[in-house]
């Protein structure tokens, strides 16, 4: 049976630790974490604050979620004194399989890219891996959270992470802006966020961006609007906004291979 050791229990470990234990009661999972506060107890399986007192073996699935500028002190802390360690799920933001492997001993390795929305199984993840089976293993973990979608060019786990990854701040940043000038026009401000999020549930509901024709009656309020977003260049900000993440994503997998 795969013993799935949880590496940095922050924003993402808390809830991938949170979804092995919903996808099976009887997964035996173990998290690590350097710093958790003390007294905590919420966390459903063991936790260690360092993974120098796990001794890795081939049965194990290691899901790395600490920050990529951690990895090169992290990897100093692995006890590399074994011939299999198993297979590794990495989430984190531009670190290639390249350079995980330039710095931990896995060779099986899986990229994936999940978002928050996990907890709510409406966090549809991308992974690349150069294994089957943790392929396998990795498709069957998020789908408790989400409908996993299998990438076989890695160069596409750079893009998911700008758009599956950082898209919800991008998403939300818009709605923001929607209920500040729902507010600047006098709707009551415990009311306004709730016009705005009313906007994203039912673009999300959709699942078809082409249902924007449909919105935009002839001559109407939509249009008017989608006129001004047009004037501003808003497709351009917001390509640029990915596409700036993307860069992100390339420089700290430069910056750690470096390292
Ligand atoms: N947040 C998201 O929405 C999201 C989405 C997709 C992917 N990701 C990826 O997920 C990863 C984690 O993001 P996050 O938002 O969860 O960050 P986070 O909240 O900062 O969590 C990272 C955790 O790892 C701990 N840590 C650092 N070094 C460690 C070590 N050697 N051993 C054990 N624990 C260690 C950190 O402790 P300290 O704070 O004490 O350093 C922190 O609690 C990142 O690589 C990011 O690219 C995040």
């Amino acid at each position: 049976m795969t013993r799935f050791i949880v590496i940095g229990l922050g924003n993402m470990g808390r809830q991938i630790g949170k979804l092995l234990k919903n996808c099976s009661p009887h997964n035996n999972i173990i998290g690590v974490e350097k710093n958790l506060p003390k007294g905590e107890t919420n966390l459903p399986f063991t936790v260690v604050d360092s993974i120098s007192k796990i001794k890795l073996t081939p049965n194990d699935c290691s899901i790395l979620c600490i920050k990529p500028q951690d990895l090169h002190e992290f990897s100093k802390e692995l006890n590399t004194n074994v011939s299999d360690p198993g297979g590794l799920i990495s989430v984190l933001a531009g670190i290639s399989t390249e350079t995980l492997q330039k710095f931990l001993p896995h060779t099986k390795i899986c990229r994936a890219m999940p978002n928050l929305a996990m907890d709510k199984g409406k966090s549809d993840t991308a992974f690349y891996t150069n294994d089957k089976a943790l392929g396998e293993l990795t498709n069957n973990i998020f789908s408790h959270g989400g409908s996993p979608i299998n990438v076989s060019n890695e160069r596409d786990i750079d893009t998911a992470t700008a758009i599956i990854g950082s898209g919800p701040a991008f998403i939300l940043k818009l709605c923001h802006a929607m209920s500040d000038e729902a507010e600047w026009q006098r709707v009551p401000s415990h009311l306004a966020p709730k016009f705005a999020m009313a906007s994203l549930k039912a673009a999300a509901s959709m699942e078809d961006l082409s249902k924007i024709s449909q919105i935009t009656s002839k001559g109407g309020t939509t249009e008017a609007g989608l006129r001004v977003m047009n004037k501003y260049n808003f497709d351009n900000i917001i390509r640029s906004t990915v596409r700036t993440s993307i860069s992100k994503s390339h420089e700290l997998d430069h910056e750690t291979r470096e390292y």
